[in-house]
């Protein structure tokens, strides 16, 4: 069975700094290049899953200026359906500054503009003219209002699709989120502020310490405020590539190899791994093969400048996954 990719999420303009070095705090580091690139999670996301052949839609909310016109195209020059973005008037399009490091390496800060308004209902309309979601993936980000992701998972399960729950950023997700998901897809960092949200709200100590297969075996049992995730924990681990955790076999974590590539930028490397995961699972792939491919897919987005700009077609993807 092979369906569509949906992705619920933002999208932004990157306004990018390469510099030899991130700055401390209170410090300025001079003889950066600036550079201007297509970004938001959601939208790279739509993006990696396009790229890869899948027919995929973006459900996500532009301002009504410049910068929202050239986003839109933008996708749409990608063959992403944009049919289900909305353009908010009197909004700005969401803008990321980004600070990257001679290593890759980056810092970023984003001004939500539209992305912080897109409702509910936008998302309800959107996925209503979707019809049945039977064998497609709707992967969800979270730069996006909590309440908005939440009903865009809550809407996705129940029209029968698989949902991908990627909590970047982790801050504000509970176990109301995480029991909506099938997968979920943190990074290492975001996995520990999961974990220790988890902590907080529940008072109950995790002992998990830091090992990352604990971690996110805790996020998959049931506690008492909900359900866990349904079928699978994935943590991206950058270079070192990735860990599953499945549900069914909780005890049995499973190292998936990196791909390795010299970095020049890291930004969207998360995004073009999440893409590619949806695409491979609405393609009909196995859990581990997605992984395997996604976990390719993301190291070859490092390789380039920007956040799409080294996200890989078919034939890139195949190329590396054959060397
Ligand atoms: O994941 C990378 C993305 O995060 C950037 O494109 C930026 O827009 C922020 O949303």
């Amino acid at each position: 069975m092979s369906g569509r990719v949906v992705v619920v999420g933002s999208v932004n303009v990157d306004l990018v700094l390469r510099a030899e070095r991130l700055p401390a705090p209170g410090e300025t580091v001079t003889g950066g290049v600036f550079e201007r690139h297509d970004g938001g999670k959601g939208a790279n996301q739509a993006v990696a899953a396009a790229r890869l052949g899948r027919p995929t839609l973006f459900i996500g909310a532009l301002g009504d200026d410049l910068f929202g016109h050239e986003a839109r195209q933008a996708l749409e020059r990608e063959g992403v359906g944009t049919s289900t973005v909305r353009t908010i008037p009197g909004q700005a399009t969401g803008v990321a500054l980004i600070l990257v490091d001679r290593r890759g390496e980056n810092l970023i800060a984003v001004a939500s503009g539209a992305n912080g308004l897109l409702d509910g209902e936008t998302v309800r309309d959107a996925l209503g003219r979707l019809g049945s979601l039977r064998g497609d993936v709707v992967l969800v980000s979270h730069e996006i209002p909590t309440a908005t992701a939440r009903e865009a998972l809550r809407l996705a399960r129940a029209e029968g699709a698989r949902t991908i729950l990627n909590p970047a950023p982790a801050t504000g997700l509970d176990r109301s989120m995480l029991g909506l998901a099938d997968l979920l897809t943190p990074n290492r960092r975001e996995l520990s502020v999961l974990a220790a949200a988890e902590t907080r709200r529940t008072g109950r100590r995790h002992g998990a310490g830091e090992d990352p297969a604990r971690l996110a075996r805790e996020l998959i049992e049931p506690s008492a405020e909900g359900p866990g995730v349904g079928e699978a924990v994935i943590v991206t681990l950058g270079s070192a590539g990735a860990l599953l955790v499945r549900a069914d076999r909780p005890d049995e974590p499973i190292d998936l190899p990196a791909h390795k590539v010299t970095a020049l930028d890291t930004t969207g490397a998360g995004d073009a791994f999440n893409g590619a995961l949806a695409a491979a699972l609405a393609a009909g792939r196995s859990l581990e093969e997605a992984i395997r491919r996604a976990v390719v897919a993301g190291a070859l987005a490092t390789t380039r400048a920007g956040a799409r700009e080294g996200m890989p077609s078919t034939a890139e993807l195949e190329a590396a996954l054959a060397s």
